[in-house]
């Protein structure tokens, strides 16, 4: 793993953005994005720039269900918002908040990632250590899921919505293993209310009660991180 101590959000945004630019170089052709506010100073350089992504393949992490692409808490609306709409990809796929058969939309999302594998993946991680909604306990061995979402992460969350009658209950995830299958990696976090999942990710025992430290096994991440989140770390 490498670590990268940026100064704010602003710093590791334009950091990720210019190994975004290396990976292209390299032929990286599909993206994994996040939600969350971790990558957004990053989807900001890309908006900012002149790169053109219409050549490239999205394929989003995770959504939530019951909340359709219309509705501005979902993540695809996030997406929209924050990148697509300014910068088109070729293909962007998410999984379908409103599918009405959950385990066909589980298995058509898990053909999506067959088809379409990620080269560069953008991760953000959960206070718990949960990387896209792969909650604490998700074997690494998961594919695409449904997760029952943890009170701290509904908690966490409930900040995006007016009430946290509101928050979803349920989200569809990538699993470990899709995640892993990624050729690289950038993890963002920011602030000390990472430190504790950012600590277990790189030193903590690689266990599935924090998912993040599943990343050691994988052999390109990269972590942009700032001091306050870093500050766990005993090295
Ligand atoms: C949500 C998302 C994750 C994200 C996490 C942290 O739970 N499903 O993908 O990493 O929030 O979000 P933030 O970056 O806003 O702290």
């Amino acid at each position: 793993m490498r670590i990268i101590q940026v100064e704010n959000q602003a710093a590791g945004g334009r950091v990720a953005f210019e190994l975004l630019k290396e990976k292209l170089a390299e032929g990286a052709n599909t993206l994994g994005l996040a939600t969350g506010s971790s990558p957004l100073s990053f989807y900001e350089q890309i908006v900012e720039s002149d790169l053109d992504l219409s050549d490239l393949t999205s394929v989003n992490l995770d959504e939530y269900i019951g909340l359709s692409g219309e509705n501005p808490q979902s993540y695809r609306y996030f997406m929209q918002e924050h990148l697509f709409n300014q910068k088109p990809f070729k293909k962007s796929f998410l999984p379908n908040g409103v599918a009405e058969d959950v385990e066909m939309e589980t298995r058509r999302y898990n053909q999506i990632l067959v088809e379409h594998p990620v080269d560069l993946q953008i991760l953000g991680i959960g206070t718990n250590g949960h990387i896209g909604f792969n909650e604490p306990g998700t074997s690494f061995d998961s594919t695409v899921h449904v997760v029952d979402l943890e009170q701290s992460t509904i908690e966490a969350n409930a900040r995006f919505f007016d009430k946290i009658e509101d928050v979803p209950t349920q989200a569809y995830s990538m699993g470990i293993r899709n995640i892993l299958n990624s050729k690289s990696i950038i993890l963002f976090a920011y602030g000390a209310s990472k430190a504790k999942a950012i600590a277990g990710t790189v030193e903590g025992p690689i266990t599935e009660e924090l998912p993040g430290s599943a990343l050691q096994k994988h052999e390109d991440v990269v972590i942009i991180a700032d001091k306050e989140a870093l500050s766990h770390l005993k090295k």
